[in-house]
């Protein structure tokens, strides 16, 4: 069970709590690359509880910096973005990317004392797409910040990708456990689902026959995996293995190994609101672009409907169907078609992860077989925080970032004994690297 202490550590991410400091170890995705133009308009973020501003300067570069100007605390949301930095609308004062003060408009020539003042700016990485920040020490204490991480499908070349942001209205950990619980495919998203049809036929028919998959579980060097399996054909079984990396990362087994590269940061903007980024490689998976299977599976969609963002903290990528709306839930479909009512795999995901509450009490559960890998998780963050707090250790990945290139998740079918599966996976990673990595990008196509 988990107790109210470990619940507290495991979903607290604001600066000086153990898993806030443990995520300040790793570097975050922040913003689409989309969203920030050149001397454009700067953008109000809010990640691990820290309320930012996003600019993006004359020379293209990005700064990420906390949005209260350094002089007296207005909002840099109000600055002008000019000629190579930001400038505060209140007395003038001008930051560039770094944060380093470069003018002070209402300063005595004499007096200038801009060479001291440094807006509290972090680190920003651009890669495929995505603005990525880097919260933890700066340098200034003789700290590293880390290089990137090597998730596979964050390296890919931003055509190939379908990549796009979705906001959840609750704490991120119980958003990230729903995807590392498998067994919930075959009810919520597939529960009446037609099993002739030839999609399923593709993807999902060992999924949707056999709904009570067993487990296996393992430790990796930035994480855990799960391998949930049952019978396939005759003498042999249909395996689906996903991963959590830290700090907030799952693969999901969606689609053939050979052919999975995807990813999902669940990102916290706060303790109760969480910004999901997902990146899902098009040429593997063409349903990506399109509405999948909702011709023949009632409420299985892919196109969830979104408000334009506007401006405030909590403004950027929110869907229609929501908590107030009851995520447009139609009783009468789901009495008759689908379980949940709901349209749309993202919204069906939404509406239940949401209606525990913003930060779900985990005192009152009862978890079952199908829950050992959030179980592992939870330890395994547990275990980093508090280690991180006490000994300083070095959390696991946080400056490895080779070891995030070999996780890959997918689905397949295997012979053998279930014992042997940790090696039969990692020959199979190998295999499906052979065919997905090498490939440059445009000679695939
Ligand atoms: S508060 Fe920003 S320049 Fe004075
Ligand atoms: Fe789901």
């Amino acid at each position: 069970m988990t107790t109210q202490r470990e619940n507290d550590i495991l979903t607290r991410v604001g600066p000086g709590t153990p898993m806030g400091e443990l995520m300040r170890r790793y570097w975050i995705p922040a913003a689409m690359s989309s969203e920030l133009k050149i001397d454009g308009d700067p953008v109000r973020l809010q990640i691990l509880c820290e309320k930012l501003i996003a600019f993006r300067d004359t020379d293209g570069r990005v700064g990420i910096m906390d949005h209260r100007c350094p002089h007296r605390c207005a909002s840099l949301f109000f600055g002008r973005v000019e000629e190579g930095g930001i400038r505060c609308v209140y007395h003038g004062w001008k930051f560039d990317a770094e944060g380093n003060c470069v003018d002070m408009a209402n300063v005595p020539a004499h007096q200038d004392f801009k060479h001291k003042v440094h807006a509290k700016a972090y680190k920003t990485f651009e890669r495929n797409g995505v603005v990525w920040v880097y919260m933890g020490d700066q340098g200034e204490n003789g700290a590293k910040v880390p290089p990137m991480p090597d998730i596979p499908a964050t390296l890919r070349p931003a055509e190939d990708m379908k990549i796009w942001a979705s906001q959840r209205e609750c704490n991120w950990l119980q958003g990230l456990e729903g995807e590392l619980d498998t067994s919930h495919l075959g009810i919520l998203h597939l529960g009446q689902a037609h099993k002739g049809s030839d999609f399923l036929q593709e993807t999902h028919k060992y999924a949707t026959g056999n709904r009570t998959p067993d487990y296996a579980l393992a430790d990796t060097d930035v994480g855990c995996m799960y391998g949930a399996y049952r019978p396939a054909e005759e003498d042999s079984l249909y395996w689906r293995v996903g991963h959590f990396a830290m700090p907030f990362w799952a693969m999901m087994p969606i689609l053939p190994i050979e052919r999975c590269v995807l990813a999902r940061a669940y990102v916290p903007m706060d303790d109760t609101h969480t910004m999901i980024m997902i990146w899902g490689d098009k040429r593997g998976n063409p349903r990506t672009t399109d509405s999948n299977g909702g011709d023949f599976i009632v409420g299985y969609t892919h196109n969830p409907q979104f408000h334009e963002n506007t401006t405030d903290w909590y403004g950027r990528f929110r869907l229609k169907a929501n908590l107030r709306n009851d995520y447009f839930i139609d009783r009468e479909v789901q009495r008759t078609q689908s379980p949940s009512g709901i349209d749309g795999v993202q919204v069906q995901d939404d509406a239940v992860t949401t209606s525990m509450g913003g930060i779900v009490d985990r005192t009152f559960e009862h978890l079952g077989p199908s829950d050992q890998m959030i179980t592992k998780v939870r330890r395994r963050l547990i275990a980093a925080a508090t280690a991180l707090e006490k000994d300083a250790t070095a959390p696991p990945g946080a400056d490895r970032p080779d070891a995030y290139a070999n996780i890959r998740s997918g689905n397949y079918v295997s012979p053998g004994d279930p014992a042997d599966w940790e090696r039969v996976y990692w020959e199979k990673v190998a295999w499906a690297r052979s065919i997905l990595d090498p490939v440059p990008a445009k000679a695939a196509e």
